[in-house]
């Protein structure tokens, strides 16, 4: 089969397209011929093996598992010989959290892993971004920020894949939502939910008269500092891309009253509660709460042009890939 391998980190050029052999699923495990896959913010981060920290994870001096991609979207092909969830034929989508792969026409994932049946009201490109954005959003909002109805939430990057599905789970939970992105996509962010909207190219959003009880920086451009001004007392800051002063703030705030600053690493959650968290945008998504933005659609042949144009930072929603 075609796939897309990456042996050693670096810029979108070391991506190659190579044939390689078909995976076979072992006992617990459904091979599934793969539709869309996400190219996402993260994948990038895994090509380029940064931040160094997460090489403990994806492999030292090399990527450990060389076929990339995690969400993907597909076809039952066939079944391990133990599995009892899902069959041949049946249509799924998820992530293959610690075997990447999905950048594939294959790939085999464990049934009991972070795997699901595609909603009918989803196109296999938008079930395929779903385990990225939605359910990082979720995950941060519901769990780590304990997002409750009536409170004012501000989302920065509200465009991206993590801001225009949490501006909708915001939304959702009933909270006024204050969303910020730029000039071009004040519509489509306003038609996800958000009351308000600031363009962060005229205005500073820390300068606010207004205070948040949950300020979401989904693309880290700001701080836990800057925002403690526009934070309500008991107020929140959560983000979830990790640097050095965030993860002392987190340690600094977390046994005080008053602000706080908090991450999570989504993936490396229990998989018990990823797979309640799914099940809970499977909701949404079937009650026509919650869609995917797809921005652009790429081909496998065509992966390193995906990879450079999601690092430049300015996609809307989603890139996908479509076999
Ligand atoms: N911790 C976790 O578990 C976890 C899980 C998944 C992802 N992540 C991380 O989350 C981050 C966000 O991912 P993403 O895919 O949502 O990002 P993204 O889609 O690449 O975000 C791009 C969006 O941000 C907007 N933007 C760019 N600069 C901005 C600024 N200064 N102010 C406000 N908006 C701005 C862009 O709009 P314009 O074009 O209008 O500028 C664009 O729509 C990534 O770093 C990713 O690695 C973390």
């Amino acid at each position: 089969m075609k796939a897309i391998a990456c042996i050693k980190y670096g810029s979108p050029d070391v991506l190659q397209l190579k044939e390689v052999e078909k995976p076979t699923p072992r006992h617990n495990e459904v091979l599934i011929k793969i539709h869309a896959a996400s190219v996402t913010a993260a994948d990038g981060m895994m090509r380029t093996g940064t931040p160094l920290f997460g090489r403990l994870f994806m492999g030292l001096l090399k990527p450990k598992y060389p076929i990339t991609g995690t969400g993907f979207a597909g076809v039952v092909e066939a079944v391990g010989k133990d599995t009892t969830l899902f069959k041949k034929g049946d249509s799924v989508f998820g992530e293959s959290i610690f075997g990447f792969g999905t950048n594939a026409e294959y790939v085999c994932v464990p049934e009991d892993g972070m795997l699901a049946t595609k909603p009918n009201n989803m196109t296999y490109e938008e079930a395929a971004s779903v385990c990225d954005g939605a359910l990082t959003s979720l995950s941060f909002l519901k769990d780590i920020g304990q997002i409750q109805s009536g409170q004012r939430v501000l989302i920065n990057g509200a465009s991206g894949s993590l801001g225009s599905t949490a501006v909708q789970i915001a939304n959702y939970f009933g909270a006024e939502v204050t969303g910020v992105c730029s000039d071009a996509n004040v519509e489509m962010v306003r038609s996800l939910g958000a009351k308000e909207v600031v363009d962060y190219t005229k205005v500073d959003f820390t300068q606010s008269e207004k205070t948040y009880d949950i300020v979401y920086d989904t693309i880290g451009k700001s701080s836990f500092s800057r925002c403690k001004g526009i934070l309500t007392k008991n107020g929140v800051y959560l983000s979830p891309v990790l640097g050095l002063p965030l993860l002392l703030q987190m340690i600094y705030t977390s046994p005080t009253n008053g602000k706080k600053a908090k991450f999570s690493a989504t993936g490396l959650r229990p998989q018990s509660d990823l797979r309640e968290l799914l099940n809970e945008l499977i909701k949404l998504i079937e009650e026509g709460k919650l869609t995917s933005i797809i921005d652009r659609r790429y081909t496998l042949h065509q992966t390193a042009d995906a990879h450079r144009y999601v690092e430049k930072g300015h996609k809307r929603g989603n890139v996908v890939l479509t076999m």
